[in-house]
């Protein structure tokens, strides 16, 4: 079971990740721009989306999040927590802000702050941890900016679009947030 966690900063709303939002997801994880800075190789279909939905609803170690501007009532993309492992009290973030003309202007920012506030002060959380290309550079100056730290490069780990690319994992612990 899912909790029915709604997350609220200055601009943005996160709210839980629903059922009906499958449509929109699979329009922007199947757009070029987004598709190259995941780690999988192509798009995903409708069918797809559904049986991750599926296991996903009764998964305890994952948590989605639709990152929706308050004013417009605009969904723009999604944030979540994955691999939440409460015993070594970690989890991994991902982001995607999925409505392109939407990137650019500080939403990414705003949404991993919200994010952090939650995993650190109502999780319990002590480290969130992300794995991003070192070459997706608005993602590594977000992460930075925000306070992650580098923790490693694994060299030459993801064969993409004709050749190897270096992955960067960073982290940010409890005590390093600043809010
Ligand atoms: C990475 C991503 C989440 C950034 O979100 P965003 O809303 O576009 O970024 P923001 O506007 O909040 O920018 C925050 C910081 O990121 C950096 N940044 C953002 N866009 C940038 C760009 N096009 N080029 C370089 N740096 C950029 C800047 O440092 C910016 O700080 P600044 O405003 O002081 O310059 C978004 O571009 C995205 O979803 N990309 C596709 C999916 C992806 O790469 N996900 C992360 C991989 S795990």
């Amino acid at each position: 079971m899912k909790v029915k966690k709604m997350l609220q900063s200055e601009r943005l709303k996160l709210r839980v990740l629903e059922e009906q939002d499958g449509s929109m997801i699979v329009v922007w994880r199947n757009q070029k721009e987004v598709i190259d800075q995941l780690f999988s190789y192509v798009g995903i279909t409708a069918k797809q989306h559904f049986n991750w939905y599926e296991k996903y609803i009764n998964d305890d170690t994952r948590l989605e999040f639709i990152i929706e501007i308050k004013d417009k009532k605009k969904p723009i993309g999604t944030i979540g927590l994955n691999n939440i492992d409460f015993k070594n009290q970690k989890a991994e973030l991902g982001i995607m802000i999925g409505e392109l003309t939407e990137q650019g202007k500080g939403y990414g920012e705003e949404a991993v702050r919200s994010l952090l506030q939650y995993a650190f002060d109502e999780l319990n959380l002590q480290k969130i941890y992300l794995k991003t290309f070192c070459d997706n550079e608005p993602a590594v100056r977000l992460y930075k900016k925000v306070g992650f730290h580098q923790e490693g490069i694994l060299r030459k780990e993801i064969f993409k679009n004709g050749k190897f690319k270096d992955v960067i994992i960073m982290s940010i612990l409890k005590d390093e947030w600043k809010r």
